[in-house]
């Protein structure tokens, strides 16, 4: 099964989740600026909020790929004041015509004070169970 993991993260919460899912997968993670090449089983996508929204690189990047040559995405992120980016990103790979999973991960990300220190160590446990899931 060929895995692979993309990310958009401006405070490295992605970044750091995306860390746990590759762990799992056994592939290395990269930011959305990495195009994908070739055909892939399993697409991660992970992404947090900023002023209310996913940052538009996660578009850019869904238009850049061919739906055909990914069979699922799964979409992991966090945020500290609406209930999750997944849906957003649900949307957007939708609408390019991408088979989304039901299956989601979210957690709380920490905006300062505000949820600080998240994800923790705990959300990163549960990120890890939830990888094995889809995974192994
Ligand atoms: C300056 C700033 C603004 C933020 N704005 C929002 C927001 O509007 N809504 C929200 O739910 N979370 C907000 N957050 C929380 C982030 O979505 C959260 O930290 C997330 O983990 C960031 O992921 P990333 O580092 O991968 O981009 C904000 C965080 C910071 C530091």
């Amino acid at each position: 099964m060929k895995t692979a993991i993309r990310y958009y993260s401006k405070f490295g919460h992605s970044a750091k989740m995306a860390e746990v899912v590759g762990e799992v997968a056994g592939v290395k993670p990269a930011s959305v600026d990495t195009p994908l090449t070739g055909e892939v089983d399993i697409l991660f996508i992970g992404a947090g909020v900023f002023l209310g929204t996913v940052n538009g690189r996660i578009k850019e990047f869904a238009r850049s790929l061919d739906p055909k040559k990914v069979k699922k995405v799964v979409l992991f992120g966090s945020s500290a004041l609406i209930k999750s980016p997944v849906p957003q990103m649900r949307t957007i790979f939708e609408e390019f015509g991408f088979n989304v999973a039901a299956e989601s991960f979210t957690c709380r990300g920490a905006m300062g004070p505000v949820h600080s220190g998240h994800p923790d160590a705990n959300d990163l446990q549960d990120l890890r169970e939830f990888t094995k899931t889809i995974c192994l």
